[in-house]
């Protein structure tokens, strides 16, 4: 990735060997002191997370990363594509810089799908209510912040978010295992079925919330309430100290929650709420945006640093996945200082110290400029110890400098405060992922029987079907 060395230079590594490495390879070359020198930084932060995109080359897919894992094809998975997307297109929200814009809008509508709903075929046999969601997410954000509209004849930022959320608020996803929620995973035959977790009804209730405040309609907002009951109701949110939890068993359910806490999970939730919040001034959601961003704050951020809680103890322990989560943390806490405005001064603050840690340590490669995952040592700690190539490690750092001119930039618009997405109240609503897509591939063994088989099973619970079924 960075083996292009101009010549004459010796490689760091080389130096290192040899223990004679100048102090300016140890020596961040990013500032941040001004909106100047963040632009600058985060321009060339941007310029190299972009050198892990292929999407853009011939032969390759537009949208993703190199991946999936399953397949052999590299470390990042497809919704990483979607969150990648996400990030540049607050990359030029919040710098103006339009340098990726062609690419990112070209990624977001090559992944669509045959139904404009985020669910391409490729995709769909491991496909997670979340994965689909952080696409949903991704074309939101494109609506709220002016991201250029694609062609007439192409989907819309805005009824491609409608359809996510239509898609995932159809009754196919929803039983009463629970007492309600939505499964971790859409198909039936995935690990993970059985799951129903918070980050899969996180990004429902994150879309819903943000689609209520850009529509005005609220038939978002009761589904989002109806949301949020349900994870409250299931003690995913813990109603002691605010903490949230990742998930639980339909076997079980639900009552089996597992109690690990993953900064992404608490943020989406708070980041829904003070959409909710702006959109209904209702103080309800004031106290549960603020309750939930001082838990944040005070858990993920250890010294104003961001910091992974469940996985960073150990080097080792983050899964691709969890790589990515700071980031998103550092995005959506920068969109609450917009929306509640009474929570600028508690956050703003940490999101800088945060992000002066993340650039202190991208010290690494032949560059001198790689980033890692390890904020909070100040020392460079090559992604390859997390069994990645660095791409979720430098996306958290573009993130976390991206957001600190959030202060200077406009606040999340509506279709009444100058959007101009075209949305499709019917979009999402002829999703056909259960008609056309076969849970396995056993239609020659044994036709519709097993497939009727299945449906029955998911109906009357889902568990241990897989080693009796097939
Ligand atoms: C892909 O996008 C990058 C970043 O904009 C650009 O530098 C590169 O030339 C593009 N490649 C192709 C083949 O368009
Ligand atoms: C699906 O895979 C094919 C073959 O690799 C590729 O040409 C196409 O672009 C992919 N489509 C999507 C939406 O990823
Ligand atoms: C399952 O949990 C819900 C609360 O989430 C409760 O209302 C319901 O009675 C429980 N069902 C069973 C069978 O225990
Ligand atoms: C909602 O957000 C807007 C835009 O940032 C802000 O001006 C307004 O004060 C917010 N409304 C409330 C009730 O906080
Ligand atoms: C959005 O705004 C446009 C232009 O102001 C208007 O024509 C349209 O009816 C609005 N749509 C909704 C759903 O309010
Ligand atoms: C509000 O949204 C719901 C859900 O998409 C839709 O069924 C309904 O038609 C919408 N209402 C209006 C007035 O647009």
């Amino acid at each position: 990735m960075f083996s292009s060395l101009p010549s004459g230079v010796v490689p760091a590594t080389l130096l290192l060997l040899a223990g004679v490495l100048p102090s300016a390879y140890s020596q961040s070359p990013y500032s941040i002191n001004t909106d100047d020198e963040i632009r600058q930084s985060a321009r060339t932060l941007a310029y190299d997370l972009m050198l892990f995109y292929e999407g853009n080359q011939t032969g390759q897919i537009p949208g993703i990363l190199p991946g999936p894992p399953d397949d052999g094809l590299g470390d990042y998975y497809w919704w990483q594509g979607g969150a990648m997307m996400g990030t540049y297109i607050d990359y030029w929200h919040y710098t103006r810089d339009t340098s990726y814009n062609h690419v990112i809008q070209q990624g977001m509508v090559h992944q669509v799908g045959h139904n404009r709903d985020y669910q391409p075929r490729n995709f769909t046999a491991s496909l997670g209510n979340d994965d689909q969601g952080f696409w949903g997410m991704s074309a939101m954000l494109a609506a709220e912040t002016r991201f250029p509209d694609p062609p007439e004849d192409q989907p819309q930022w805005l009824a491609l978010a409608q359809a996510v959320w239509a898609t995932q608020a159809s009754p196919e996803r929803h039983d009463e295992y629970c007492n309600g929620g939505m499964r971790w995973q859409v198909p039936l035959s995935n690990n993970g079925y059985n799951y129903k977790n918070t980050i899969a009804n996180g990004c429902f209730f994150n879309i819903g919330a943000r689609l209520a405040r850009y529509t005005g309609n609220d038939t978002y907002v009761e589904y989002a309430e109806r949301t949020w009951d349900w994870l409250w109701g299931v003690n995913y949110i813990d109603h002691e100290t605010w903490r949230v939890y990742d998930g639980g068993h339909v076997q079980h359910n639900c009552t089996d929650v597992n109690k690990a806490t993953f900064s992404y999970n608490i943020a989406i939730l708070m980041q829904g709420a003070a959409f909710l919040y702006n959109y209904t001034e209702d103080q309800k959601w004031l106290d549960r945006t603020e309750k939930l961003a001082e838990r944040c704050l005070r858990d993920f951020f250890p010294d104003g640093v961001a910091y992974e809680v469940p996985c960073e103890h150990r080097q080792g322990q983050c899964t691709a996945d969890m790589l990515t989560f700071k980031g998103y943390v550092h995005r959506w806490l920068a969109v609450v200082t917009q929306l509640v405005p009474q929570l600028r001064e508690t956050i703003l603050p940490v999101l800088r110290t945060s992000a002066e840690a993340a650039v202190r340590q991208c010290t690494g490669g032949e560059s001198g400029r790689v980033c890692g995952f390890y904020w909070a040592s100040g020392e460079f700690v090559d992604p390859a110890v997390d069994s990645t190539t660095g791409a979720g490690e430098a996306m958290n750092v573009l993130a976390a400098v991206e957001s600190l001119l959030v202060d200077s930039a406009a606040p999340p618009v509506t279709n009444s405060t100058g959007g101009t997405s075209r949305g499709d109240p019917n979009a999402g609503q002829n999703s056909d992922i259960y008609r056309t897509y076969s849970p396995i591939t056993t239609a020659d063994r044994a036709g519709a029987g097993i497939i009727t088989f299945l449906i029955l099973a998911g109906g009357l619970g889902t568990w241990g079907w897989m080693s009796t079924g097939s």
